[in-house]
């Protein structure tokens, strides 16, 4: 019977009043042939395990190796050693798995993040990890349960799709037609009338698309599912494959939608570190330490938890995408040529100019609205002047965008125009239009990158130590 096993993270909320109990775990370490830090998951303290000496063969002895699994069954007592108020004195302890400790990769010592990374299959192992991964189950359960308190409806959209809903053409194709010699058409290109689904499809770059359809019809949904985007974007904040939460309103327009925006991550940042304490104040130590590496410029200001903190308690700045520009062509950074990239209305912000305006100049979250239209998608909302549209961007210290969202174009003719400018395919998307045909409404939404938020939460620098199996250009092992 496996389940009559205690958890080590409850066991330490017990009292140390000499009960019999059987735990199993991993061995972390094992020293002076007498002392067992197990490790379970279910916390990042190791319970100590005292196999007390001449009571326990040489042999067992000699299987109790790093990483080795165990069981052991024992009475909880007071612990004399320092560093932890119990510790369990073993009576038997059985070996589940043999671990060869001369072939185990991870050693008690700190490994690298890029080390670990090729380990990830191992790295759940760490204190680090088991860490992030707790915290990204607490964000992802924190989610569901505010929009659940909200009335939203979990909508789950396609993961494979014919359309591509941000209109930029990052998709990853899906077929299943030979590679050598597919059927081709009179023209001479590939005839995806002979695939699978009688089409050419792709995995979903988001499903806000189809989230629109349901909030038009129940009124509020969300979704929280992978996305896929074919970008070569090689950096610390780029995944092609990401998990996104996009809630969809009807009877919502842009200031409605920033509010929820921040008060859905103010809630989860709230959820994570009421829940998750020791966790965080273990990744907060883990980022101060890693911070003591850098020059002192480059260190944060504030410490992972009082960021943390920070954010709560404060509003995110309100500021347009024209303000936003303003301030940037003000700068000292931009008088002193510091940016690599071109200041002037008109342009995509690039993360060094995301970064100044979170970090140097309103030094909190920021939310950008009313961008240009020509760098955004086609289904946003086209404000009266004529140039812009009804975007908000959510811009976090040390991540950049966060957040991605809009109040949606519902007037038929207008959201046509657009897409007959963009060369988006109004046949294609017939079904899209239908919401405005019958019973358009004003509605809006946003998406929030899962990863990006793990990564605010959790202080860990590059988004691949944010998701357990991380894909990126070049790189899809496990
Ligand atoms: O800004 P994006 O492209 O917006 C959308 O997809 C909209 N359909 C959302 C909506 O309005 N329903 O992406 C939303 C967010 C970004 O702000 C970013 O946090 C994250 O998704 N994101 C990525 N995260 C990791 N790797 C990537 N390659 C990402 N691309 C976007
Ligand atoms: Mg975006």
């Amino acid at each position: 019977m496996f389940n009559k096993r205690i958890k080590v993270r409850e066991l330490l909320t017990r009292e140390p009043y000499h009960e019999e109990v059987t735990v199993m775990g991993w061995v972390r370490s094992f020293r002076n042939n007498q002392f067992i830090a197990l490790n379970d998951g279910s916390t990042n303290s190791n319970l100590q395990i005292v196999a007390e000496l001449g009571r326990f063969d040489d042999a067992l002895l000699k299987r109790i190796t790093i990483s080795a699994s165990l069981k052991v069954t024992g009475t909880i007592i007071p612990s004399l050693g320092k560093g932890q108020k119990m510790e369990l004195k073993a009576d038997t302890i059985t070996i589940l798995g043999d671990s060869d400790a001369e072939r185990y990769p991870l050693q008690p010592k700190k490994h690298s993040l890029e080390f670990l990374r090729e380990i990830a299959h191992l790295r759940f192992r760490t204190n680090t990890f088991g860490a992030v991964f707790r915290v990204r189950h607490s964000l992802a359960f924190a989610i569901h349960r505010f929009f659940n308190e909200k009335g939203f409806v979990y909508l789950h959209t396609p993961v494979i799709t014919a359309s591509d809903a941000e209109g930029a053409g990052e998709m990853f194709r899906v077929t299943t037609l030979p590679p050598l010699n597919p059927p081709l058409t009179k023209e001479g290109a590939v005839d995806y009338k002979e695939d699978f689904f009688g089409r050419a499809t792709n995995l979903t770059v988001s499903g806000q698309l189809e989230g629109e359809l349901g909030a038009t019809a129940l009124g509020e949904i969300y979704t929280f599912g992978p996305t896929f985007r074919a970008e070569n974007s090689n950096t610390p904040r780029h995944l092609a494959e990401f998990w996104m939460i996009e809630p969809e309103m009807a009877f919502c327009d842009l200031e409605d939608n920033m509010n929820l925006a921040e008060e859905f991550i103010k809630y989860i940042i709230r959820y994570a570190m009421e829940h998750n304490r020791e966790d965080l104040a273990f990744l907060a130590q883990r980022l101060a330490d890693e911070e003591k590496q850098l020059p002192q410029e480059k260190r944060s200001e504030l410490g992972l938890l009082e960021k943390l903190d920070f954010v709560l308690r404060n509003d995110f700045e309100r500021v347009t995408y024209t303000q936003a520009i303003d301030i940037l062509l003000q700068s000292p950074a931009y008088k002193k040529k510091k940016f690599q990239y071109e200041v002037k209305w008109g342009i995509d912000m690039q993360s060094e100019h995301e970064r100044y305006l979170v970090e140097k100049h309103f030094k909190k979250p920021v939310i950008v609205t009313d961008y240009p239209q020509e760098i955004k998608a086609f289904y946003m909302r086209r404000n009266d002047d004529g140039k812009t549209v009804a975007a908000m961007d959510i811009l976090a210290p040390g991540i950049g965008e966060i957040v991605g969202g809009s109040q949606r174009e519902e007037r038929l003719d207008m959201l046509l125009q657009r897409m007959e400018e963009m060369h988006v395919p109004a046949e294609e998307l017939w079904w899209y239009l239908d919401t405005r045909r019958f019973g358009t409404v004003p509605h809006a939404g946003f998406g929030l990158g899962f990863e990006r938020m793990v990564q605010f939460v959790t202080g860990m620098s590059n988004i691949r130590d944010t998701i357990a199996f991380p894909r990126t250009p070049g790189s899809a092992e496990f």
